[in-house]
């Protein structure tokens, strides 16, 4: 989508040098924000995110893989379950946080209960919730923190996902709106979206 963010836009106008002060602010003020949206953070229920580390590749393949197969291989070929099951061990999570996604894990009394992932700049990669604790507010919570940590960034664009069929409209429900037609990729379907509250 070649949208051009506010950020963006500034930043050229701002490339003559008449707005370094402010710049210089902005940045600051964004290195500030990136930090306290980098702090975990205690919600109601003794709930906890955090970014995640490499530790956790283990808890959080298990629970996206628990999700793939409960809530959206229904509307997967064999093909596609199959790809996108392959796509979601251990050493795949691992992997991802090693190469910079940015990765969330909200947390009851220890136990990983949802996780939310960003491709930078702004690709909300991951956003899954376990079964038994759905419909809690945890993946609002969860999207909140994505979405403070994205704002938090100088150079990010537009905040997109690949919404799998079954979480339209749960997306909707955070603001999101369909960005195009449905894809397939490798026979996983998906419903392009985009955060229709950026400013
Ligand atoms: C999508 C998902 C992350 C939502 O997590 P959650 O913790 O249940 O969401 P919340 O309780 O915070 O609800 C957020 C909003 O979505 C709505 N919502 C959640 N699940 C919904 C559903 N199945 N159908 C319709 N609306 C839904 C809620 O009503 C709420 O809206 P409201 O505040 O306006 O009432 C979770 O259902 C999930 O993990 N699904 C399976 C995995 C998946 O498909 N993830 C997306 C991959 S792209």
């Amino acid at each position: 989508m070649a949208l051009i963010s506010p950020r963006t836009y500034n930043k050229s106008l701002d490339a003559s040098g008449g707005g370094l002060f402010l710049n210089l602010r902005d940045a600051a003020r964004g290195a500030l924000n990136r930090a306290a949206a980098l702090q975990p953070r205690r919600y109601v229920a003794q709930m906890l995110i955090r970014s995640a580390t490499v530790e956790d590749a283990p808890a959080i393949s298990a629970l996206v893989t628990a999700s793939v197969r409960e809530h959206i291989a229904s509307s997967l070929s064999d093909a596609g379950l199959s790809h996108l099951l392959s796509e979601m061990t251990t050493e795949n999570q691992a992997k991802r946080i090693r190469n910079g996604y940015q990765f969330f894990v909200a947390l009851e009394s220890d136990t990983l209960v949802g996780t939310a992932a960003i491709r930078l700049p702004s690709h909300l990669y991951y956003l899954f919730v376990d079964t038994q604790h759905q419909r809690r507010g945890i993946g609002r919570q969860l999207w909140n923190h994505a979405r403070d940590w994205i704002a938090s960034s100088t150079n990010h664009g537009p905040i997109t996902v690949n919404s799998s069929l079954n979480a339209i409209t749960a997306y909707e429900r955070l603001g999101f709106a369909i960005a195009g037609p449905p894809e397939e990729n490798h026979g996983v379907r998906y419903q392009p979206m985009w955060w229709a509250n950026a400013t």
